[in-house]
């Protein structure tokens, strides 16, 4: 079986009630391309009215905590997200790696937390731009991958080199080609667990990025803020058909 696509939008802070007509643009794209998985995390203020607007697009949260609940003011715990009604969290990203000191070990019981509360982990990686200069990018990744992710279950990863992120700086073609071959040999059921690309996706890159055998999504920050990149970025992913899992 092939590998699902993933086209996820983390909109991080942004978004108000009058933003989520977006969703009803998106959601009927969502029913023309039935071979995608579509996603959009919006501020979790907004998790519980974008799912009943969502149709075939899932929604997600843009954090957990590790706990189920208990004293920890200010923060939402995965069945808190999972009763709102969303199929997936983001958790580890660069931006709550780096504003809340977030460590891989955190990150990974988050990760487990969200698939014990019967939600999709997608766990974020990627190196500083110092590491690529000084040639340790594929080893502080693979740090993270071992550190970050779950012994079992199903997740997804996502790669997203620190130094593209809402920069217009994307890694190259073959930068991300290797990197996500090195990914998928350094997991232990690689062949099944889906890799996204994120950092600066926009319209004019994505279909050169999505067609890279090992990308199977991307994970997409600026441009699924407006309505016609999103949909542009949807359109641009090949539609993926005879590929064994
Ligand atoms: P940009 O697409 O704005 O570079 O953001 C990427 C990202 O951080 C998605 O999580």
């Amino acid at each position: 079986m092939a590998r699902r696509m993933l086209i996820a939008g983390n909109w991080k802070m942004n978004g108000l009630r009058q933003d989520l007509g977006f969703l009803d643009e998106i959601a009927d794209l969502a029913y023309s391309r039935a071979d995608l998985d579509i996603s959009i995390s919006p501020p979790a203020t907004l998790l519980n009215q974008a799912v009943k607007m969502a149709g075939a697009v899932k929604i997600g949260a843009q954090d957990c905590h590790i706990r189920r609940s208990g004293a920890h003011t200010g923060d939402i715990s995965a069945d808190m997200i999972k009763d709102a009604g969303a199929d997936l969290v983001i958790v580890g990203h660069s931006e709550r790696r780096d504003d809340h000191g977030e460590t891989c070990e955190q990150v990974r019981a988050k990760a487990e937390a969200a698939q014990a509360a019967g939600l999709l982990p997608v766990i974020c990686v990627g190196e500083l731009e110092a590491d690529r200069r000084e040639g340790r990018a594929e080893s502080v990744v693979g740090q993270q991958i071992a550190t970050s992710c779950p012994a079992s279950g199903d997740y997804v990863i996502a790669y997203e080199p620190v130094w593209a992120i809402g920069t217009g700086l994307t890694a190259s073609l073959d930068d991300i080609g290797g990197m996500h071959a090195f990914i998928r040999a350094s997991l232990r059921k690689g062949e099944t667990i889906r890799i996204l690309y994120g950092g600066s996706v926009k319209p004019n890159n994505a279909e050169e990025i999505l067609a890279l055998d090992d990308v199977d999504g991307a994970l997409i920050g600026g441009a699924s803020l407006k309505v016609a990149d999103f949909a542009a970025i949807i359109t641009a992913a090949p539609i993926r058909i005879a590929r064994s899992r």
